[in-house]
């Protein structure tokens, strides 16, 4: 393919699957990512020499410097990744949200057409093209059918609040100014290299420490799970701007309970590490207070994209989450870092609701 995508969040979960995706294509990558917590410096070590590749450390609510990397790399695609992702944390502290995916993505939609609008870009052959990575959480909980790209947005966390605010920003600059942008809202995402925080990396580390795995309330809430290189796929094909929707929604075949899952990952780590003293990793399961307003159930229906570009899902939730207990088992000393770091094995987010 060739060509040059800016990348904002690259040293993150999905984003440095994506990076390595890009450079793989033959594109040069600029990542700017403002390396918080939840970037974790082993993941893309062995690419930092590509001579096609280029990080810049700043955060998206940085303007200056955001416009000043963007201007000079002279891209011809950009996907933003760069977000506050942990609905746990949302519900302790709002505000960064609000600052990075709201503020953050205003800022970059300004410095894109301020861009667009110079002779410059006019030039340049590579038709421009604007990726927006969000997430199934702008439309709520699902109550009686899996949502579609025209089901109206309810979100209820203050992360899904902030992201159904970017996604209205990208979609007032598409209508007014003409941007080439597309919105991709995508369920669950699982796989190598995903900060301990979310449900499936926290749950086989608890389990590889001894430690209860702490289920909200009763577990029953489902999710639709997406190995990540499914994601990656499906945003690459979508990457040149050639389709013809400004929306769609990305999503795995399979919903699951997150009693289902753990059980699951339990079950594959008793495979793969047996504990010492030979009892089921499941037997750790250990129910904790409830998330406040807990969203019982995600799922989107994802024919647009299949329609328009082929896309399919590859990875089965079975194989996936064994492709992912597998590299958690190997690769300790990306997670040993995380921990040596303070991260805590635990109840996340609402101090008054760990673990007994
Ligand atoms: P999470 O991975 O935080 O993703 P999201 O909230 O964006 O869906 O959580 C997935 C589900 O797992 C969610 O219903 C909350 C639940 N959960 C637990 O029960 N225990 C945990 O320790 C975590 C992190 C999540």
């Amino acid at each position: 393919m060739g060509g040059r995508v800016f990348i904002t969040g690259g040293s993150g979960f999905i984003g440095s699957h994506f990076v390595r995706a890009c450079l793989n294509q033959g594109f040069q990558v600029l990542n700017f990512d403002a390396l918080t917590y939840s970037a974790v410096p082993g993941t893309l070590l062995d690419i930092e020499h590509n001579p096609n590749y280029m990080m810049i450390k700043g955060h998206v609510e940085d303007r200056a410097k955001l416009e000043f990397a963007f201007q000079n790399f002279e891209p011809d695609k950009v996907v933003h990744f760069a977000a506050e992702s942990h609905v746990d944390h949302s519900i302790d502290n709002p505000i960064p949200f609000l600052e990075t995916n709201i503020t953050g993505t205003l800022y970059l939609l300004e410095i894109m057409r301020d861009y667009l609008s110079t002779k410059k870009q006019g030039a340049r052959d590579t038709p421009f093209h604007y990726l927006h990575i969000s997430t199934d959480e702008v439309y709520g909980s699902v109550t009686d059918h899996p949502f579609k790209e025209e089901d109206p947005y309810a979100p209820t966390s203050p992360y899904a609040a902030t992201k159904a605010a970017g996604d209205h920003l990208v979609q007032s600059y598409i209508k007014t100014y003409n941007m080439p942008a597309t919105i991709v809202n995508c369920t669950n995402n699982y796989g190598p290299n995903q900060f301990p925080e979310k449900l499936i990396p926290h749950m086989i580390l608890c389990a590889l420490h001894e430690q209860p795995l702490p289920i909200y309330g009763d577990g029953l809430q489902e999710r639709n799970w997406l190995f990540v290189q499914d994601h990656i796929e499906a945003l690459l094909t979508l990457l040149p701007g050639q389709h013809t929707n400004n929306q769609y929604n990305i999503g795995g075949r399979t919903t699951a309970t997150n009693l289902e899952i753990v059980t699951t990952v339990a079950q594959i780590l008793d495979q793969l590490q047996p504990r010492r003293n030979k009892q089921p990793y499941k037997s750790l399961i250990h129910h904790v207070a409830d998330r406040l307003g807990h969203d019982q159930k995600y799922d989107l229906i994802s024919d647009r994209i299949q329609r328009s570009t082929n896309w399919q899902q590859k990875t089965s939730l079975e194989a996936g989450l064994k492709i992912t207990c597998q590299w958690y088992l190997q690769n300790q000393k990306w997670w040993q870092d995380i921990l040596d770091q303070g991260y805590e094995l635990g109840r996340l987010g609402d101090k008054s609701a760990k673990c007994a």
